[in-house]
């Protein structure tokens, strides 16, 4: 598939874009200093918080961050355990189906699997990895970025 090309300039911090490559949904989300500052009190409770399980971490995202600029995440978002599409929630703090010390994050609707804003799985639920991180690169201004 050719690669796919996204523009940075209008998407604010919070933000978050799903563009298609190579048939998948992909998130593209600007996070916030705040959101980058939470993402390691999440590591207690993830099942592979520093992405060393192989196969859907390239080496440039092994990081707390899972990507190449802590403000930009992007993964492929298809739950690892059965393919569904998670939802975000991105509001922090306790809510049904969420652990109670929430950062915010994804939750897969099909059998409840959570994953934190890095695409990091939580512990004891269905999925077993991290969300995959696609191939991309920043242009040099940092204005634009290509999946593929
Ligand atoms: Fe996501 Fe089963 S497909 S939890």
């Amino acid at each position: 598939g050719a690669p796919v090309e996204v523009d940075l300039t209008s998407l604010a911090p919070g933000e978050m874009r799903t563009v298609a490559w190579r048939g998948k949904p992909v998130w593209v989300m600007h996070r916030t200093p705040e959101q980058i500052k939470d993402l390691p009190k999440n590591d207690p409770l993830l099942a592979d918080p520093h992405s060393d399980r192989p196969g859907f971490t390239p080496p440039f995202a092994k990081n707390e961050y899972r990507s190449r600029k802590p403000e930009y995440l992007v993964v492929v978002a298809i739950c690892t355990h059965l393919g569904c599409v998670p939802t975000p929630h991105f509001e922090v703090g306790a809510q049904p189906g969420l652990p109670s010390s929430w950062e915010g994050g994804f939750l897969c609707p099909c059998h409840g699997s959570t994953y934190d804003l890095s695409g990091r799985v939580f512990k004891n639920v269905p999925a077993p990895d991290n969300l995959e991180v696609p191939p991309y690169a920043f242009s040099a201004d940092g204005t634009k970025l290509t999946i593929g």
